[in-house]
């Protein structure tokens, strides 16, 4: 089984991106053979810095690595070091209905957000379809909102099939159930243009101001409270054993226990959680030499299986 996702180096890494995808990806790395890239041609639509794109790329290397990726089974690659997605993209494309990429909301959402309408922007979606398609994939972890996205390159690669042969497999997007949608600080979703993020990799000091700001009601300490409706417990029960969930639960029913607590405990179980990785992290980053070789082998053995699929692509459209 062929497990693939990407992530796009447009930003720091927060909380969402790890229970929406990271997480995930890390898991099912056991039940197959899983490709991981950074989508650093689709973060050119909306970050124009080159400085910037370099270091965020360099960054979501680092951040993955730390968070339990293992590149023994994972092939690890940026996603401009395999050009060949550039030919099936444009393969791809001269089969997408305009219709099926008018409907995309993450397009939408981006001229609401004020970026201009680009071509790549509207395309989007169809790089993404090479990206799943080039590698055969058969199960793509994200979050809710790239579930579209799948279901773009699906219709994609029936059409393909349809007109040329069976040339892709049918990918199905894996999206984890219990963790859907991670809110950010004022409840709504966690995503870096909505500014509610807590990053993965702040400093103790920011990680700690961050949780400060997360949007309580104004229950005084004496009342009970309901954890179902808690931002705070939200987050929590994302990091916590079941016992400490439960704990925690009971706290809240029982009253004389204060946002000003759960905030506290929300920290510590964060940096428990990520010490090791934080650990790692900086071990990591100390040895620049070290990630980038993880970088090309990881290019060279999904470089090899795209060759395979492209080339099976080309001669069924007539190009070879
Ligand atoms: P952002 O919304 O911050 O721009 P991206 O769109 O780059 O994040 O998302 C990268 C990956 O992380 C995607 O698979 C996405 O579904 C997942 N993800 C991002 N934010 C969340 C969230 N709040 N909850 C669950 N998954 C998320
Ligand atoms: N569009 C995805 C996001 O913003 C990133 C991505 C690019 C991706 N190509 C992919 C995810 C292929 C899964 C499979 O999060």
């Amino acid at each position: 089984m062929r497990i693939l996702s990407g992530i796009q180096p447009s930003g720091k890494l927060h909380w969402g991106n790890y229970f929406g995808m990271m997480r995930p990806a890390v898991r099912l790395q056991e039940q197959g053979n899983a490709f991981l890239f950074i989508a650093n041609y689709h973060a050119l639509t909306t970050v124009q810095d080159r400085g910037r794109l370099l270091q965020d790329t360099w960054e979501v290397a680092l951040d993955f690595l730390a968070c339990g990726l293992d590149t023994n089974r994972t092939v690890f690659f940026r996603q401009s070091d395999v050009p060949e997605v550039h030919e099936l993209t444009w393969l791809l494309s001269t089969v997408t209905p305009m219709g099926l990429l008018e409907r995309c909301h993450s397009y939408k959402d981006k001229l609401a957000k004020g970026f201009a309408p680009s071509h790549g922007l509207f395309a989007y979606p169809v790089l993404m379809a090479a990206d799943i398609l080039l590698y055969q994939s058969d199960i793509v972890p994200v979050g809710r909102d790239q579930k579209q996205h799948v279901e773009v390159t699906r219709d994609i690669a029936i059409k393909f099939n349809n007109t040329f042969g069976e040339v892709f497999t049918i990918p199905e997007p894996s999206i984890p159930e219990e963790v859907a949608v991670v809110p950010g600080l004022d409840g709504q979703k966690m995503s870096k243009s909505y500014g509610n993020t807590i990053e993965l990799f702040g400093s103790a000091k920011e990680t700690k101001a961050r949780i400060a700001k997360i949007v309580t009601d104004s229950k005084g300490l004496e009342e009970p409270k309901d954890p179902a409706t808690c931002n705070i417990f939200a987050l929590y029960k994302l990091f916590a054993t079941p016992a400490q969930r439960a704990e925690m639960e009971a706290n809240y029913r029982a009253g004389n226990y204060g946002y000003g607590h759960a905030k506290k405990a929300l920290l510590a179980v964060f940096e428990e959680v990520f010490a090791p990785f934080r650990a790692k992290r900086d071990e990591l980053a100390a040895n620049p030499d070290y990630v980038e070789q993880i970088l090309r082998d990881g290019a060279t053995r999904a470089r090899a299986a795209a060759t395979v699929t492209l080339d099976k692509a080309r001669r069924a459209v007539g190009l070879a």
